[in-house]
């Protein structure tokens, strides 16, 4: 584990030969990082949570994927069945975000294809993979800038930011690239129980030498009421074909308060976070998580008291403004759903 300052952090360092994982659970004290050289090290560091957001956890299972080859490849062996079983466990590390699914199908096609070389075919891609997330998150940002049309205050919930992605970020993305337009009050969210948005949120927002307002989850009926925001933004983990968006436990009761309260709801996502095969989102896997996550200590031995711990929910069509992608924008998802999206561009 190696400590590093604070100015050169990423989510996620390949080195060539290892990936190095910014642990997420030790911020904001720590900066360590831990090195992975196999496809099982890679797995944990989801499952766990050292990293995390949805297309970042997408990008290490592509690296996990370049160390399993790297790890079993022999010109002559059965090396295909030991990487299929890897890309097998790393699908099983979350179950949420489609972009962990989408990365490991990109990979294993380019695997299938030929075989010839292929560590640095999967080398190749996995870098790809992650320029082109960085990529995406630039264009959004921009889109999602214009879309605010000089707003005045945000509030954003969960991190979404270089830490959850390639770089940039998605919804803090937009509040990146609106801030260098113009001054904007950025509210975050504590996000409970993880406190994704204290202890990532702010933290990042703060490198970046833009200020931000930490509120309570509990704070954000009272923060909309005040008129202080004007749009709520948001990233995803999966968005069905319909337009209903799953992310961070809350941001649905983020969609029924804005509603009530005439603010806007903008989900910023990749195409890689679209999940086109699947038509509503009540077909989403949400993830539990540990009671122990929530649970605080003195009651774990209590068989009276438990804990409820969905660490995501799924935010209908009908709550949301509108969906930023970097193939364009979808005003009011609910009318025609996300589809205008699939092949832009292609
Ligand atoms: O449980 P996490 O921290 O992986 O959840 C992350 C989120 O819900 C993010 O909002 C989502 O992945 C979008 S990140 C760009």
């Amino acid at each position: 584990m190696t400590e590093q300052n604070s100015q050169t952090v990423q989510a996620l360092q390949w080195t060539g030969t290892s990936l190095k994982v910014l642990d997420q659970r030790r911020l904001p004290e720590h900066i360590l990082y831990d090195e992975y050289t196999d496809a099982a090290g890679v797995t944990e560091a989801i499952a766990s949570m050292r990293v995390r957001g949805a297309p970042a956890i997408g990008i290490a299972a592509a690296y996990g994927v370049v160390l399993s080859v790297r790890r079993h490849f022999t010109a002559s062996g059965d090396w295909q069945q030991q990487v299929q079983a890897d890309i097998d466990t790393l699908a099983k590390s979350r179950p949420t975000a489609v972009n962990l699914f989408w990365a490991l199908e990109q990979m294993t096609a380019v695997l299938n294809s030929q075989d010839e070389n292929p560590v640095a075919f999967a080398e190749t891609l996995a870098k790809q993979i992650h320029a082109d997330d960085i990529a995406a998150n630039l264009k959004m940002g921009e889109l999602g800038a214009d879309l605010l049309a000089g707003a005045k205050g945000v509030l954003t919930h969960c991190n979404t930011g270089a830490l959850a992605t390639g770089g940039h970020g998605t919804a803090l993305g937009v509040i990146r690239s609106a801030y260098r337009r113009h001054t904007l009050n950025v509210f975050a969210g504590e996000t409970r129980p993880w406190l994704q948005g204290v202890r990532l949120t702010v933290w990042e927002l703060a490198q970046d030498g833009i200020p931000v307002t930490l509120i309570a989850d509990s704070a954000a009926a009272w923060l909309m009421k005040t008129g202080a925001v004007e749009w709520v933004i948001v990233g995803a983990d999966r968005i069905a074909a319909n337009g209903d968006t799953a992310n961070k436990i809350g941001t649905y009761s983020l969609a029924v308060l804005a509603k009530q309260h005439g603010v806007k709801v903008m989900v910023v996502a990749p195409t890689t976070t679209i999940d086109w095969d699947m038509a509503t989102g009540e077909h989403i896997e949400i993830e539990q998580r540990q009671q122990s996550e929530l649970l605080p200590e003195c009651y774990r031995d209590n068989s009276l008291v438990s804990a409820w711990n969905p660490v995501f929910d799924v935010t209908p069509a009908s709550l949301i403004s509108a969906i930023v992608t970097e193939r364009g924008i979808v005003i009011n998802p609910q009318e025609h759903g996300v589809g205008s999206l699939k092949h832009v561009g292609e």
